[in-house]
């Protein structure tokens, strides 16, 4: 059976050959060798001993026997695949695909570059918290308990889920130091209060960061955009410097590609924090456009820091920044800058 299984074994060509084999000779129920154990219960008592040695021993030698076919088959695999590799044949092509190339999302850039020319006019970048209290989002900016600026639907207020009754969830307003609810700022002017509260005139900063408003998302509007606040408190400040301020600005800003020079256009407008306060446009690429809010930093504000307005005057500005970084791509809809999608980010 041994010798037979041997010149077996050696003719297997495939997987498939020996697996029949295994199954024909080591079978567990109708194995060759199976039969023969069945067979050993009618051997003599005298004999079973060395019987049930030479079972083993054949068994040993079939099983080895499988073994080297199985070693022989899968060296034959390795030897005829090295054969098979062609080295003649084209390479798999590596295509250093324009985003694997790490690059500033174009509203970082805007904001590297506004920061930049703001710093050449002598104004140092600030940063405020996004999530603002009562008293910096309103209360400091003369905006009154009841103004409609305050209205929850207007303003992202912060709230925990605590456990009701029932096992219901239940809003719990998150109240700041004095109580009020938190919110998420609506606008950088914020950052002025924070700014005047802890520095003694002369003051003169930017600050760029994210606001938050409820809005519905569309191709212009997002609950989420950027604003560049500009602040400059100082004896004898008036509205001709930030005329002038913002002039050189956007000289700055888009002047490089432009031929004419750019207007800067004050329309009569209303901020509770700003008297006069004012819209700003800019003619730049034979257009008006609209650019933000402005005006002379409103008395009540100054003293609301412990500024003494008799002595000190101050303009500020706010302007939103996704406008003009579309306006300067092209790009037509401000949902892409959010959508975080490598082959648009790409492009900038
Ligand atoms: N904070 C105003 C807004 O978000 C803009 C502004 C800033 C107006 C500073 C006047 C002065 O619309």
């Amino acid at each position: 059976l041994a010798s037979d299984a041997q010149a077996a074994f050696e003719k297997a060509t495939d997987n498939d050959a020996l697996e029949a084999l295994r199954v024909e000779f080591l079978g567990a129920k109708a194995g060759r060798l199976k039969a023969i154990q069945k067979g050993m219960g009618s051997v003599d008592k005298t004999d079973k001993p060395a019987a049930g040695q030479r079972f083993n021993a054949v068994k040993e030698l079939v099983e080895q026997t499988l073994e080297a076919a199985l070693t022989r088959l899968a060296s034959a695999t390795t030897t005829s695949s090295a054969e098979a590799f062609d080295a003649t044949r084209p390479g798999k092509p590596y295509h250093r695909s324009e985003w694997r190339v790490g690059r500033l999302h174009p509203i970082t850039q805007t904001i590297e570059r506004m920061k930049e020319i703001m710093g050449r006019l002598g104004f140092t970048a600030v940063e405020g918290p996004e999530v603002e209290d009562d008293h910096h989002n309103f209360v400091a900016l003369n905006i009154p308990e009841s103004h409609p600026a305050r209205d929850p639907l207007d303003n992202f207020y912060l709230a925990t889920a605590v456990a009701g009754q029932n096992g219901t969830a239940e809003r719990l307003a998150a109240a700041g130091p004095d109580g009020k609810p938190l919110l998420l700022r609506s606008q950088t002017s914020t950052v002025q209060i924070r700014v005047l509260e802890e520095t003694p005139p002369p003051v003169r900063i930017v600050s760029l960061g994210r606001v938050y408003r409820p809005d519905t998302a569309d191709a212009t509007h997002y609950p989420m955009f950027h604003q560049i606040e500009g602040l400059c408190v100082a004896p004898g400040v008036t509205m001709a410097d930030l005329k002038g301020v913002l002039q050189m600005f956007w000289q700055s800003y888009f002047g490089m590609e432009s031929n004419e020079p750019i207007e800067v256009r004050f329309r009569p407008s209303f901020f509770p924090f700003t008297e006069p306060s004012v819209e700003c446009d800019i003619w730049h690429d034979g257009k008006w456009m609209e650019i933000g809010g402005a005006g002379m930093v409103d008395p009540n504000v100054l003293r609301a820091v412990g500024y003494d307005p008799e002595e000190v005057t101050g303009f500020a500005f706010g302007l939103g920044i996704e406008r003009i970084c579309m306006r300067q791509h092209g790009i037509t809809d401000i949902r892409d800058l959010y959508t975080n999608d490598v082959r648009f980010l790409a492009q900038f």
